[in-house]
């Protein structure tokens, strides 16, 4: 049998579905078998979203990454996932790395990273177009960057597309020989795709490499998402092994430059990087990977056969600099509308109830004399928690009370001037949290041992003045 073999994957991939292990999330993508991590050529196409993403179907360790494919017009009914692009000639022999997708004179096309290694290990990396065919495979077209470009290491991958007064560019993100990382950009020419350069930043040395980069328009204003490695954490932000975040302000390709505010992190839970945007009808959605790398004994689905996720699709904008993010609106259809709980009460400490199998939770308090609060996602013994300090104006998320999977805490600034919103999806492992909404978002998991429904609790350490809250059952996705 071939090592890769999509009538026997694709295959399997029916035989398994729907899930049946109990880890297994309703309503974020994921596959029955092996591991999968960045989300790819997100294009909207022919009345559909297509989602691709990277999938070893042979393991559930970072080797033989394909990608996987799905099709959805509303981001709740799928198709059935299936293998659409996989290692097959000297140029993605080790790999066909992350891409984008774009929609050319009525084909769906996508552009990814060919990985290919020498036996000392040199990668020699290629960017690369193919087509959409109408059985789910891409057909693996032109070369159109044939390696690193001088300068810089073998690390040098993820291609953007995005197009400027006519003219189409890509921006790679990319590692200097001095080890800096960095995101170079090509330009489409009349003699192919020509190296424009660095966007010039002044973010100084900012890590050894930058995954995954992709630029952006919000109206007049840009922002560059990137994903840096080799950052220190701090005391409020960084705190991942890797970052996933952003620069906002005005890119020029003329002069090549950036002027930019800080970087931002775009989510501050523990399993969320390499994120893609797409823009469509005016939204910019940006679905992420939850799961991180060089965390693997933090995700103990890989002993069951699986690891990792992708996030609910998110709908971005850009306000004073700063990117916000909530649920795409299509997630609404989700709600069982019978199951609607309201947890409204006045002048409380505490409110205790009990949650569905997957569910959404709409919050939003009055601080009132508190100063604290807490909000416990409670597993019988075990718990992860939300809390909240107005004086330090921060908050924190702590896994430490969960006995398997990755622990540890999570803390970032929250501006608060004593009222709190919270958006919080608990699917059956992984959680999405919007804060203040959407300005900032925490995604993570939890894997409780026992098989036990959660439990919401939130306690103050003085009455709260208002507490409004609803909480819904959601359906699962549904693929056919
Ligand atoms: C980010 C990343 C990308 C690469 C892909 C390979 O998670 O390392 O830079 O293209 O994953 O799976």
């Amino acid at each position: 049998m071939e090592k890769f073999d999509k009538a026997a994957i694709d295959a399997r991939i029916r035989e398994e579905m729907p899930f049946k292990h109990r880890w297994h999330n309703r309503f974020h993508l994921e596959m029955p078998f092996g591991l999968i991590n960045d989300p790819n050529g997100l294009t909207f196409f022919k009345g559909e979203y297509h989602i691709f993403y990277q999938w070893n179907p042979l393991g559930v360790v970072h080797k033989n990454k394909c990608w996987a494919h799905v099709k959805t017009r509303d981001f709740v009914n799928y198709s059935m996932p299936e293998l659409s692009m996989w290692p097959s000639d000297e140029h993605d022999k080790d790999g066909c790395y992350s891409g984008c997708g774009t929609v050319e004179n009525g084909q769906l096309r996508v552009c990814y990273t060919c990985n290919a290694k020498d036996e000392n290990g040199k990668r020699t990396p290629a960017q690369r177009f193919g087509t959409l065919q109408a059985d789910g495979t891409v057909k693996k077209e032109e070369i159109v960057v044939s390696d690193a470009a001088p300068g810089y290491t073998g690390h040098f991958r993820d291609p953007y597309l995005f197009s400027r007064r006519g003219k189409r560019y890509f921006v790679l993100g990319a590692q200097r020989e001095d080890e800096k990382g960095t995101a170079v950009i090509y330009e489409e020419t009349e003699q192919g795709w020509q190296l424009k350069g660095e966007l010039a930043h002044r973010l100084g040395d900012f890590g050894y490499m930058w995954e995954c980069p992709n630029l952006l328009r919000f109206g007049d204003y840009e922002a560059l998402i990137f994903c840096p490695q080799g950052l220190e954490a701090r005391e409020y932000d960084r705190q991942n092994i890797y970052q996933a975040g952003y620069v906002a302000g005005h890119a020029s390709l003329d002069a090549m430059t950036l002027l930019h505010g800080k970087f931002q992190e775009l989510d501050r839970g523990f399993d969320f990087y390499a994120p893609q945007v797409f823009q469509h009808e005016g939204r910019n959605l940006m679905i992420g990977w939850m799961g991180m790398p060089d965390k693997d004994d933090d995700y103990p689905t890989a002993e069951k056969g699986w690891v990792y996720s992708l996030t609910m699709p998110r709908e971005l904008s850009l306000r004073q600099g700063h990117i916000y993010s909530r649920p795409a609106r299509e997630m609404e259809a989700l709600r069982v509308d019978t199951s609607a709980v309201s947890l409204d009460s006045d002048s409380t400490d505490e409110l205790i109830c009990n949650l569905y199998d997957a569910s959404e939770i709409i919050l939003d308090i009055n601080m009132g004399e508190a100063q604290k609060v807490s909000l416990e996602l409670v597993y019988g013994l075990e718990k992860t928690v939300i809390s909240y300090d107005m004086q330090e104006q921060s908050c924190v998320i702590d896994r430490n009370g969960m006995k398997l999977g990755g622990k540890g805490k999570r803390k970032f600034r929250l501006y608060s001037d004593g009222s709190l919103s919270l958006h919080l999806f608990v699917d059956r492992t992984a959680v999405e949290a919007f804060f203040q909404h959407g300005e900032e978002t925490a995604s993570f998991f939890v894997f409780p041992e026992k098989n036990i429904q959660p439990e919401l609790r939130i306690f103050s350490d003085a009455d709260m003045e208002s507490l409004s809250g609803r909480v819904w059952e959601l359906a699962g996705y549904s693929f056919r």
